[in-house]
């Protein structure tokens, strides 16, 4: 039996901060998170937790540092890491420009594992320790991404691309094969370990509707697995989803119509929906991922937030890589403000960190085991350096409270600011380590 005590500053959400202002966090500047076989017991004062920890406990000491559940990234692409910052395009250009060629490697397992140990290594040092994550249409981008994520021990969802029109034919499967593939991937993946299994068609333009019934089909045969696809980021993909399906109402019906849409269904970008969508989404259980650094990267639109609250659709934050531009959802946060700051709206940081981390745990249905510290909770969680850069530290001197701080932090904060990452209670990444290992 394994067991800490780690003492600092510790906040976590317990709730919608929209929905419940006052109770929707937990903060204690000298606090205490109890966790034993990768498991949190306790989290709060630390005078208080103290009486449960058993003596000889060991204890960690986290000076100048604020712990927080590790952060979720509800929407990303592994295969594009290599593609990240490829100028001038927006989205169904830059897909076949630079997206398509570089998924093409991933047939290759050797390469996919390489850049799967690559991804995963950034995620870890960016704070975050959940994600949903597309793989391409081959089957071994799915067995290495989940080999890499088994070896470090990390709650994962992810799935093969379903793909059968409108790509280059060396990336196309066709509605059989997918289904056969996707369903040997369920098999062997879904509930291994801590890997979860998303059914992953690329978006509506590239899948046949026959596909997307296929997408359905398995959905009804493995419940519990997840949808994980884009909708409505583009407005010329928008209109290519109108020609491609005559005969459906909007973007969202391509989906709905197969079958698709459920408590685990995740759509990624969802801009320029109608209220009809809006509601729709909201009645089925979807989710959205916000990916503002995508959004503004590939000019595609603002994520309209309000919509979703209105609507009560559940959001996470997504950093969408490649077309997104950081790993770090703390610059995430930073770009999720201006996008709604051009909207006239005012994001608070209380709802931003609740975002990263208890709301990617709500989108993926996952809030039993994940995204705040609440007793038998898988102990993922990350420190952050609160004196991380000579600008943050002095920033962060005249700051007054704890709705300051989080601003200031998501303003100024980057992979920088995350001194450790903790999973399952072990320690997965140490900042101060990397310097060494590079350096020697
Ligand atoms: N829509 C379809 N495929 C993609 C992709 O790979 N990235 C983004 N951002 N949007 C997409
Ligand atoms: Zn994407």
């Amino acid at each position: 039996m394994t067991s800490r005590l780690h003492r600092g500053a510790l906040l976590h959400f317990l709730d919608d901060p929209t929905k419940t202002a006052e109770d929707s966090y937990a903060y204690f500047s000298n606090g205490a998170l109890l966790v034993e076989d990768g498991k949190v017991i306790a989290a709060g004062a630390a005078d208080e937790v103290q009486t449960q920890v058993p003596l000889g406990t060991p204890v960690v000491e986290h000076a100048d540092a604020l712990l927080m559940p590790g952060f979720i990234d509800t929407h990303v692409h592994y295969p594009q890491l290599d593609i990240v910052g490829a100028h001038g395009e927006q989205l169904l250009e830059w897909l076949e420009r630079y997206v398509f060629p570089t998924e093409a490697k991933f047939g290759d397992y050797a390469h996919a594992r390489a850049v799967a140990d690559r991804f995963l290594a950034e995620l870890l040092r960016n704070g975050t320790t959940t994600a949903l994550v597309f793989g391409t249409v081959h089957p071994e981008s799915v067995d290495a991404f989940f080999d890499a994520a088994a070896e470090r021990n990390l709650r994962m969802i992810a799935g093969k691309v379903m793909m059968d029109r409108n790509a280059p034919a060396y990336l196309c499967d066709d509605p059989e094969s997918a289904y056969r593939d996707s369903r040997r991937l369920i098999e062997r993946w879904h509930g291994k370990g801590r890997a979860s299994y998303a059914v992953t068609p690329r978006f509506a333009p590239t899948s046949s509707p026959a596909q997307l019934a296929a997408a359905g089909r398995l959905l009804r045969e493995f419940p519990g697995i997840y949808l994980h696809t884009h909708m409505s980021e583009n407005i010329s993909e928008v209109s290519w989803v109108r020609e491609l399906f005559p005969h459906v109402d909007h973007y969202l019906h391509s989906y709905d119509e197969a079958g698709l849409l459920g408590r685990r269904s995740v759509f990624a970008h969802c801009i320029h929906l109608s209220e009809e969508e809006w509601e729709r989404m909201a009645s089925t259980g979807c989710g959205a991922a916000f990916c503002p650094t995508s959004n503004l990267f590939l000019g595609s639109g603002l994520f309209p937030l309000r919509e979703a609250e209105r609507f009560g659709v559940e959001v996470g934050l997504g950093t969408d890589i490649g077309a997104g531009t950081s790993f770090s959802l703390l610059q995430t946060i930073d770009a999720a403000y201006k996008v709604q700051q051009l909207q006239g709206a005012s994001l608070s940081p209380l709802k931003s960190f609740y975002l990263a981390t208890l709301g990617g745990a709500r989108v993926l249905d996952l809030e039993d085991s994940l995204g705040n510290f609440l007793p038998g909770k898988e102990a993922d969680f990350v420190v952050l350096d609160l004196a991380a850069t000579p600008l943050l530290a002095n920033r962060l001197s005249h700051c007054e409270n704890l709705f300051e701080t989080l601003f200031v932090l998501s303003t100024l904060g980057d992979d920088r600011c995350i001194r450790e990452n903790w999973v399952l209670g072990e320690l997965a990444h140490e900042r101060h380590k990397e310097f060494v290992d590079l350096s020697a």
